[in-house]
């Protein structure tokens, strides 16, 4: 037996096997369970940040609420705290969508109709669309389909023939990545569909800069809808372990994205997932994510696992305070960022 063997005998022992075929690094001795339970432990008690109330059905979620679930690409799982407490998956969901419409239509129908660029504002900025017109007078539009313009452009991008027929192939979508039936929270639904004016504002400019083509009502409902659907942390670090495995869920094995299309689902992720932070965020970590004002954040390490925490406290820039310092402690102990050179399991 020689050395490499060896080691791997060892790692088979330990019951680690199924990390060096995922490519978690087993840096420093630290296994992913330790990962997360050391980022549990350290951030269980921190109190920073404040739940999102422009939406007034999510201050009444409980901020205490802390979930870690970490998903390899051959599926194993490693948790911490709550993993059955479901939150609204709000902003996340706009990266499935974007990857529906991807998968559907190809990588040039989101690129040529809304941009993949970053526009450096707030997520439901106005001013964005305003700079991405002028910007876009020439050629491509500047805009990108995670943040509320785009997002509702991407949604209205999404084809059928009634408002029901583009529901259930959005929720089906997230249900295939999830890996389950997820269904609406309605407290949160009434809750945006009644203090959504700001996204009608987004989406009749959209439909007036030729972003949205047509019936941007529907556009915006069906956005509010995706918005709330429910989600644990388990559903959205399954989903974000879909991405990490180039397309195919790892607990069902079900085919979601063709593996070709979701690089430039995970571009967009990093450019413009935690919005005006985005580049912070890269920064430390690497990895391509996306955030949530419900408090979950999800973040992919490609070829090795999906991340994701639920804790409903946001910063200014509307991340959750908790999700970004656990991921990141999560992330860089198991050698999850992709621009490090590392070779998988080293
Ligand atoms: O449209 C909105 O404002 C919400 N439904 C989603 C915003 C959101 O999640 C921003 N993310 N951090």
């Amino acid at each position: 037996m020689n050395r490499r063997m060896k080691t791997i005998a060892a790692a088979c022992a330990l019951g680690l096997a199924g990390l060096y075929a995922s490519g978690v690094a087993t840096q420093a001795q630290t296994t992913p369970q330790q990962a997360v339970d050391a980022a549990f432990n350290k951030y269980k008690g921190l109190k920073e940040g404040k739940n999102a109330d422009y939406i007034p059905a999510l201050a009444k979620v409980d901020p205490n609420l802390f979930g870690i679930a970490l998903v390899t690409v051959d599926g194993k799982v490693y948790s911490a705290g709550d993993l059955k407490t479901e939150v609204s998956i709000q902003s996340i969901s706009k990266v499935f969508t974007m990857a529906q419409v991807i998968q559907e239509q190809g990588l040039d129908s989101v690129a040529n109709r809304i941009g993949v660029d970053a526009t450096g504002a707030r997520f439901n900025s106005i001013i964005a669309i305003e700079g991405a017109k002028l910007m876009s007078g020439a050629g491509a539009p500047e805009m990108n389909p995670l943040v509320n313009p785009g997002a509702i452009s991407a949604t209205s991008m999404v084809t059928g023939g009634s408002a029901d027929a583009v529901w259930s192939k959005i929720i089906g979508f997230h249900n295939d990545a999830a890996g389950r039936q997820l269904t609406v929270l309605q407290d949160v639904y009434k809750s945006e569909s009644d203090s959504n004016q700001r996204n009608q504002a987004i989406g009749a400019l959209m439909l007036a800069y030729g972003y949205i083509k047509s019936n941007w009502q529907q556009a915006v409902d069906l956005y509010t809808r995706q918005c709330s659907i429910g989600v644990n942390a388990k559903d959205l670090a399954t989903m974000a372990a879909t991405l990490a495995a180039g397309g195919t869920n790892p607990a069902t094995g079900k085919k979601v994205i063709d593996a070709d299309k979701v690089p430039g689902v995970l571009a967009v992720m990093a450019t413009a997932g935690l919005y005006d932070d985005s580049g912070k965020w890269l920064y430390h970590t690497g990895l391509p994510a996306k955030s949530g004002v419900g408090g979950g954040i999800i973040a992919v390490s490609p070829g090795k696992f999906g991340i994701a925490v639920i804790s409903p406290p946001l910063d200014d820039a509307g991340n959750s305070v908790r999700a970004q310092k656990a991921i990141t402690d999560i992330s860089n102990a198991l050698g999850g960022n992709p621009y490090s050179g590392k070779k998988a399991g080293s």
